[in-house]
């Protein structure tokens, strides 16, 4: 048993999808999140850029005694994991693997698309995993740059997200492919836009909710689950105003942020 804290990290708020899942699948486990917000975007940063950021913002969360990193950030997680693996001796668990391993599961054709930021699809990350877990598979990557941002305003059920989500998709549609990783934090948000645009007729793969299992399975096997029976604590760091994050990840978690905190992250 080791009643740590786990660290999620991301670029920003959407991270807090993964935190949510980890809720849901780990009532008990206490949570340290850090949200580089003063420096997000990730996703149109150059992999030296993304690999520096992450690790500072690793540094901060190892001062807080965590017993495990994820990175809820696919930017992240497709840029720096190997860095990350060599520089930290705790379990890192990103969201990459876990989301490739369930669209294998899914796809009937073997025909999957892969969605997320410019950076995350040009690092060809899990493009490369999908290919290693089903060799014949054929696999089309998209950037959907203009998908963050509709999030962000609260427009991913909107005429104008079902009209970008549409001429971003045309290419996964004329492939009919029958499974797509919504490989960015923000994505989940625009499933039922998505499905709209494949008139439900692919399966969406959300590796938020992929991660949180494997993080269970990860801890449980090494016997670090904690053995608190109340429900865990949720403690927020983050590099910019913590009142816009409060306010905009009260809704995403449905449930208010109260421990929040500022933090300097550049020298570490
Ligand atoms: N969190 C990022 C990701 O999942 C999206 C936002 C950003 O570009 O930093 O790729």
């Amino acid at each position: 048993m080791d009643n740590r804290p786990i660290g999620v990290f991301d670029s920003g708020i959407g991270g807090l999808t993964v935190l949510k899942e980890i809720a849901e699948q780990l009532p008990g486990e206490d949570v340290v999140y850090f949200g580089d917000t003063a420096r997000i975007p990730y996703g149109s940063r150059s992999k030296e850029t993304v690999i520096r950021y992450f690790l500072q913002s690793a540094r901060f969360l190892l001062t807080k005694n965590i017993k495990a990193i994820v990175i809820a950030c696919n930017t992240a997680s497709a840029m720096a994991m190997e860095e990350a693996q060599k520089e930290f001796d705790i379990p890192i668990i990103g969201v990459i693997e876990p989301g490739a391993k369930a669209a294998v599961a899914a796809t009937k054709n073997a025909k999957i698309g892969v969605i997320g930021t410019k950076g995350t699809i040009n690092s060809q990350s899990y493009q490369k995993t999908i290919r290693r877990l089903l060799p014949s598979a054929e696999i089309i990557g998209v950037a959907c740059p203009l998908f963050v941002p509709i999030v962000e305003e609260g427009w991913e059920n909107s005429d104008v997200a079902f009209m970008v989500a549409r001429h971003y998709l045309l290419e996964l549609k004329e492939h009919n492919i029958d499974s797509i990783v919504l490989g960015c934090t923000h994505y989940p948000a625009l499933r039922y836009t998505i499905d709209k645009v494949f008139d439900g007729k692919v399966n969406l793969i959300n590796p938020a909710y992929e991660t949180a299992k494997v993080v269970k399975a990860m801890l449980k096997e090494k016997n670090m689950l904690s053995s608190k029976l109340d429900d865990g604590k949720h403690c927020f760091y983050v590099s910019d105003d913590p009142e816009s994050f409060k306010r905009v990840g009260g809704n995403i978690l449905k449930n208010e942020i109260e421990q929040i905190e500022k933090v300097t992250i550049e020298e570490l």
